[in-house]
């Protein structure tokens, strides 16, 4: 993009005045991933070895989801926070450089929703499976069920909600703290870490792999204490996924709902695809959330991060907060979001 049309294109977002500045990233050799939130960087570790050794983008993106549903499944997946009716249900979806794509939503009780999602998109004709019907289909294809119960502090936390029984996603906390066990036994993952940084349940992923082939992923439980049946963004293409191959890719994290509203990763994209930087085009879809309703989206995060086909990337978010892992032959480190709203003063 020469220098005339970027500043025309951000003249064009001059309607909204936005707190953070926006800027490009410099563009990144191939191969690069991209993942959500402070454990992003682990999941793009976990997938390195297959890009650098010039594996798909989407086997890439399955070895990320895999990696974090493991090893964080206490806020990722089977061990987060239930629903209202008390079930963990799990949503993922996953899109590769052919547009092909698959999903699951509400499923129980599976580890690795995001391979159950790429099942559906190579061996049905069909794009998303729900409910039962998804449980039967990963059944069927070897997946094995897994305990019901809740996790010791999910159980703890589901409890204390029953009490007042309100629903209130907080801004930058799509979870609560649980019970989680590693080689060292059981721990309680906490809300905050010491340095600072917030679990997450929503893991999105783009990979672009050393053909400039782009693909990407997402996993969760989605929001806790949800209504049971509630589908968030993150099984709906288009909402918390999107790949087009020549164009890029975007992600999505927060609240799911404020993301389907405007298909928010396909209007990332599109907006890329007329030229728009990723964060520029980021930006200009969380401009329509805040358009939308902004009493609303002042009291609730959504973002969304995006690699173009160049390998520049980029991300824009309701709120200050939002951070988000990038791994290429040079880089390896987590950056902080441009964002529309400062975060208000944390009151613990
Ligand atoms: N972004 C996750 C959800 O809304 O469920």
């Amino acid at each position: 993009m020469n220098r005339r049309k970027f500043i025309n294109l951000t003249a064009l977002t001059a309607p909204l005045l936005s707190f953070s500045k926006v800027t490009e990233s410099i563009p990144a050799v191939k191969p690069i991933m991209i993942s959500t939130w402070e454990e992003g960087k682990n999941v793009n570790k976990a997938a390195w070895g297959i890009l650098s050794e010039k594996g798909r983008a989407i086997d890439a993106i399955e070895a990320g989801a895999i990696y974090v549903e493991d090893k964080i499944s206490c806020c990722v997946v089977l061990g987060g926070n239930p629903d209202r009716a008390g079930f963990v249900t799990l949503d993922a979806c996953i899109m590769d450089e052919n547009a092909n794509c698959g999903a699951v939503a509400g499923l129980e009780r599976i580890k690795h929703p995001l391979s159950v999602a790429r099942k559906v998109m190579e061996t049905t004709p069909h794009v998303l499976l729900v409910g039962d019907g998804a449980l039967k289909f990963a059944l069927q294809n070897g997946f094995t069920i897994e305990n019901k119960e809740l996790s010791i502090d999910a159980k703890k936390e589901y409890e204390k909600w029953l009490k007042k029984s309100t629903y209130k996603p907080v801004i930058n906390i799509e979870n609560l703290p649980v019970q989680v066990e590693n080689k060292d036994g059981a721990f309680t993952m906490p809300l905050k870490f010491d340095d600072g940084s917030f679990n997450h349940d929503t893991m999105g992923m783009i990979a672009m792999d050393v053909s400039g082939n782009v693909s990407g992923g997402v996993t969760t439980s989605g929001m806790a204490f949800k209504m049971h049946g509630r589908v968030g963004d993150s099984a709906v293409i288009g909402a918390g996924l999107f790949v087009d191959n020549e164009v890029g890719a975007a992600t999505s994290s927060g609240v799911g709902e404020e993301v389907i509203r405007t298909c928010g990763t396909h209007t990332v994209v599109e907006f890329m695809r007329r030229g728009y930087s990723p964060e520029l085009a980021c930006k200009k879809t969380i401009e329509r959330i805040i358009k939308n309703n902004k009493a609303r989206a002042k009291t609730l995060q959504v973002g969304f991060v995006a690699v173009n086909k160049k390998g520049a990337y980029g991300a824009y978010a309701v709120q200050e907060g939002f951070v988000y892992a990038v791994k290429t032959k040079q880089v390896d480190r987590i950056f902080k979001s441009a964002f529309f709203y400062k975060a208000p003063k944390s009151e613990d």
